[in-house]
C-alpha cells in the first residue's frame, strides 16, 4: 500500500514534468543491445563478508562483478548493497575504475548502520535493454545517511533509446523512460564529484527527502535529447545545490511542488531550458513552494533563464513564496526572467480559469547579461491571484538590437527599476 503510493507519486511526478515540457511551444525547439543477463559468478564475498563488514569496506570486486562493459552487473551491485546495508557503523561500498554495465537496481533501506558511503570511481553504464526496466535505473530509497562521492560517471547510454521516446508527438500520453538516479525518502543525502551523462530520461530526481547536498557535479546530455532534465526536486526540504555544471535537453534544475529551503549557488546552466520553479498546479493537493534562493549562477544559451510556471486551471490552491534570485549572469538566454501563470504546454489544461497559484515575495536582484529575444522580462500573473511583492531591481539585460520588451500583467511590484515600474503601470 505504502510502496504503491510511492510508485504512484513518482509516476505522477514524472508525468507532470514530462507532459508540460513535451509540447511547450517555447521548449519545442528541437527537444532529444540487449544486456547480457549472465548471472553473477558465485562470489567469495559471502565467506568473507564478516571480515569485510568488520572492516566496513565492501569492494564491488568481491561480489562477482565483471568490469568488461558487457556483463550485467546488477546482481553483484545488489549483493554489495545488501551486505553494506546489513552492516553496522559507517560502511563504504567501493566501486573502482572500470566499465560496469548494469540494468536497474533498487538500493532499498532502511539500513542497519548510521551512514552508507558509495565511493564511485568507475563508470556505470545503463543497460540499453528497455524491457529490463520496471521503473528507474539506480533508485535509492528509505535510507538515513547516504553519500555518493568520487570521480566516476553514471552513463545512462540514452543515445540508443532517445529515438524511442515519442513523448513530443504523443501529446502527453507516452511511455515514461527510466531516470538515471532517483533518491526517495532519504534523510541526509550527499552526492559529490561524480558526472552524469546521457540519461534516458531525467538525470536525477530527489523526492520526499531532507537535508540534501548536491555539489561539484557535472551533468550533460545533448541539447536535442528528450526530457533529459538535470536535477528535479519534489517534496523536499533543506536542499543545497552548489558548484554544479548542467547542460541538457530540458530544465537544468526544476523545483516541483512541496519543496522548501533550497539554496542553489554557482550553477552553470546551458544548454537547456533554464532553472525552473514548476510546473505547478497541474495536479490536486500539491503543496506550497517556499524559501528558494538562486544565487551566483550563469545561464548560457538556454531557452529560459529564471522561470516560474503554473497551470491556469489548477485544482488546488497553493502558494509560491520567498523566492530570491540574485547575482545571475545571462548569456544569450531567450526568456531571461519569466513568470508564466498560463502555462499550458499541450493545450489540454482543463478549463480556462485563472490560476489560483498565489505568487508572493519574489526578488530579482542584479540580473545582468544578454538575451537572445526582445522579451527580457515577462511577468504574466493571474487575474484571480495577482503576484504580490515582486521586487525587480538591478536588471541589466541587453536585448538583441537593444530593443527590450518588458511585459507586466496582474503584477504588484515592490522595489523595482524605473523601466519595470513603467511597464507595470502601463499594464
Ligand atoms: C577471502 O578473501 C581472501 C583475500 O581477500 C581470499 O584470499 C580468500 O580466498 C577469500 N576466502 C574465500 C573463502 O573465498
Ligand atoms: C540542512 O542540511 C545540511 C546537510 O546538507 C545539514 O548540515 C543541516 O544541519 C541541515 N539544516 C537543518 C536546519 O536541518
Ligand atoms: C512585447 O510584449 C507584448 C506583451 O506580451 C507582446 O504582445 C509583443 O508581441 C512583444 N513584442 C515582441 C517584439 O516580442
Amino acid at each position: 500500500m505504502y510502496l504503491k503510493s510511492v510508485v504512484l507519486l513518482l509516476f505522477l511526478l514524472v508525468c507532470t514534468v514530462n507532459f508540460q515540457e513535451v509540447n511547450s511551444k517555447k521548449s519545442a525547439k528541437k527537444e532529444d543491445s540487449p544486456a547480457a543477463s549472465a548471472e553473477a559468478p558465485a562470489s567469495a564475498a559471502g565467506a568473507n563478508s564478516t571480515k569485510a563488514g568488520a572492516a566496513g569496506t565492501f569492494n564491488i570486486e568481491d561480489f562477482g562483478v565483471v568490469a568488461d562493459g558487457k556483463t550485467d552487473n546488477a546482481p553483484g551491485f545488489l549483493k554489495a548493497w545488501k551486505a553494506a546495508c546489513e552492516a553496522t557503523g559507517k560502511p563504504t561500498i567501493v566501486i573502482g575504475k572500470g566499465d560496469y554495465l548494469l540494468g536497474p537496481v533498487l538500493f532499498e533501506g532502511p539500513c542497519k548502520g548510521d551512514h552508507i558511503t558509495i565511493q564511485l570511481d568507475g563508470n556505470l553504464l545503463g543497460s540499453t535493454n528497455l524491457g529490463s526496466y520496471k521503473e528507474n535505473w539506480l533508485q535509492f530509497q528509505h535510507i538515513n545517511g547516504l553519500t555518493i562521492t568520487g570521480t566516476g560517471t553514471v552513463d545512462g547510454q540514452g543515445a540508443k533509446t532517445w529515438p524511442e521516446n515519442k513523448c513530443k508527438s504523443a501529446g502527453g500520453a507516452c511511455k515514461v523512460f527510466p531516470m538515471s538516479m532517483v533518491f526517495a525518502f532519504i534523510e541526509g543525502l550527499t552526492v559529490h564529484g561524480i558526472t552524469s551523462v546521457n540519461s534516458k530520461y531525467f538525470h536525477m530526481n530527489v523526492f520526499s527527502s531532507k537535508n540534501v547536498e548536491l555539489s561539484s557535479l557535472t551533468i550533460t546530455a545533448p541539447e536535442d535529447s528528450p526530457n533529459t532534465d538535470g536535477i528535479h526536486l519534489g517534496d523536499n526540504t533543506n536542499v543545497t545545490i552548489t558548484d554544479v555544471t548542467i547542460g541538457t535537453g530540458d530544465d537544468c534544475i526544476s523545483v516541483g511542488p512541496g519543496t522548501s529551503k533550497v539554496l542553489i549557488t554557482k550553477v552553470k546552466c546551458g544548454p537547456g531550458h533554464g532553472i525552473s520553479i514548476g510546473s505547478l498546479g497541474r495536479y490536486a493537493n500539491e503543496k506550497d513552494v517556499t524559501d528558494i534562493t538562486v544565487k551566483s549562477c550563469t545561464l548560457t544559451r538556454t531557452t529560459n533563464g529564471l522561470r516560474i510556471k503554473t497551470y491556469q486551471s489548477n485544482p488546488t490552491p497553493l502558494e509560491v513564496s520567498g523566492i530570491h534570485y540574485e547575482d545571475i549572469t545571462m548569456d544569450h538566454v531567450t526568456y531571461p526572467i519569466i513568470i508564466d501563470q498560463q502555462y499550458c504546454p499541450n493545450g489540454k489544461c482543463g478549463g480556462t480559469g485563472e490560476s489560483t497559484v498565489k505568487i508572493v515575495d519574489v526578488t530579482y536582484k542584479g540580473i545582468k547579461g544578454t538575451s537572445a529575444d526582445p522579451n527580457t522580462v515577462v511577468l504574466k500573473c493571474s487575474a484571480k491571484n495577482p503576484c504580490e511583492q515582486i521586487d525587480v531591481s538591478g536588471i541589466q539585460i541587453t536585448a538583441p538590437a537593444g530593443t527590450s520588451n518588458i511585459t507586466c500583467v496582474n503584477t504588484k511590484l515592490g522595489t523595482a527599476d524605473a523601466s519595470i515600474k513603467s511597464a507595470c503601470s502601463e499594464a
